[in-house]
């Protein structure tokens, strides 16, 4: 039986307000608001003074570079000449000459040598060209218009604090970035998906029970509140920062150690694909427990759950038991959030009351979008003066989703 018109055109109104969600390319709502803020684009480590490699962020090609100082440059990913990829160029000093023709640009994406014309004068030919910022081994990008904003990072005290041991970690997840951070507003998924393959510390501490949820607006983000009262960890929050950063913390690796904090970025590759970037922070305690700390995310760091797809999905094949920490997280989240597919189908999705947190999210993003539209001013997102998550010495109450 066919629809009636009014049914069908409900049906691609939800259709087009979802889209808005997970759209992220250049002239797309989403794509403009998510311009507004700094996002991390690579690790720090990934590239030697010298070295030149592509990136794909907010669905637009890039050229990240580091020139003969070692600062980073983020540029265009194409050759204004004739649209070869400027990866595979030379650096020169703070620039980068194209390998077809030897065009080259500076790091605002300015063009300063065309060599094999004749004419001495040089037209004004640039590519995109974006500001950058290194911290704690993450190269962060301004991708907005007019000038970057100071660069700002929610949670920066639990990185600087000193005797602070922080590792910077990525991983590609073939999927759309607004599941990584559904999932981050997704309490109940704790209770199952991290019980699942088999119990790290992490599922061990908050335990198969479910969660009373609750959900407020602060001047940062949202507040995410999980009570457990059975649990090891009985009342479970998480200050999640606008627009795609999360606070969480976890066990140590051994029972003694300190928590560890952890702040994880999704930032949109392109519509299908999203890099959750990570910091992760413990406080320094003796030589040997640092060493195993260093030695953990030395030997587990670069586990990348796409790359064991099948592996997950088809055969149960799991990480490396010896990692309580990184892949066993990883592949528990990736399962479930690329399970739903590139992009998951919410249109036809059912949601519940323990889904509190997907609804608050998708609306705290539909106001902002549609500010955006009306020409108004959108929030102006603030760091919390004080966090509202537990200091995870006091087992009772710590954070994280
Ligand atoms: S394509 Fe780059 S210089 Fe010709
Ligand atoms: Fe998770």
């Amino acid at each position: 039986m066919s629809q009636p018109a009014s049914a069908n055109n409900a049906s691609n109104d939800r259709i087009e307000q979802f889209k808005l969600l997970t759209q992220c390319a250049p002239g797309t709502e989403m794509g403009k608001l998510l311009r507004k803020f700094w996002h991390p684009v690579a690790l720090s480590r990934s590239l030697e003074a010298g070295q030149a490699k592509s990136l794909r962020i907010l669905g637009e090609d890039l050229t990240l570079y580091r020139g003969a100082s070692g600062k980073a440059h983020l540029i265009g990913g194409r050759c204004a000449h004739r649209r070869s990829v400027l990866n595979t160029g030379k650096i020169i000093g703070e620039e980068i000459r194209c390998h077809y023709h030897g065009w080259q640009y500076n790091g605002t994406g300015q063009c300063t040598r065309r060599p094999a014309e004749k004419d001495p004068g040089l037209p004004n030919v640039r590519i995109a060209g974006y500001p950058v910022h290194e911290y704690f081994g993450l190269v962060f990008a301004w991708m907005g218009e007019g000038p970057a904003p100071e660069f700002d990072l929610p949670r920066r005290a639990a990185f600087e604090k000193p005797g602070a041991l922080v590792v910077a970690l990525e991983e590609h997840w073939d999927c759309n970035w607004f599941q990584q951070i559904e999932n981050s507003l997704d309490a109940v998924h704790v209770s199952f998906a991290h019980q699942g393959f088999w119990v790290g510390p992490f599922g061990e501490a908050v335990s198969e029970d479910i969660p009373d949820l609750s959900y407020a607006e602060t001047d940062a983000g949202l507040e995410q509140t999980a009570l457990r009262p059975g649990a090891t960890v009985s009342v479970r929050k998480s200050n999640w920062n606008f627009p795609n950063n999360n606070y969480i913390n976890v066990p140590g690796l051994t029972k003694d150690a300190p928590w560890i904090d952890i702040s994880v970025f999704a930032v949109p590759n392109d519509d299908e694909n999203g890099t959750r970037f990570f910091l992760w922070s413990t406080q320094s305690t003796t030589p040997e427990a640092d060493r195993h700390f260093l030695d953990h995310f030395a030997k587990f760091g670069d586990y990348q759950a796409p790359a064991h797809h099948d592996e997950l999905f088809h055969k149960r094949i799991y990480p490396d038991p010896e990692d309580i920490l990184v892949g066993l997280t990883f592949a528990q989240d990736y399962v479930a959030v690329r399970g739903q597919g590139r992009i998951a189908d919410r249109e036809d999705e059912l949601l519940g009351i323990s889904d509190m947190g997907i609804v608050t999210l998708r609306r705290l993003f539909w106001r902002e979008l549609g500010l955006q539209r009306e020409g108004k001013p959108t929030k102006q997102w603030k760091r919390l003066a004080v966090s509202t998550v537990a200091p995870p010495e006091k087992k009772k109450e710590t954070a994280g989703a």
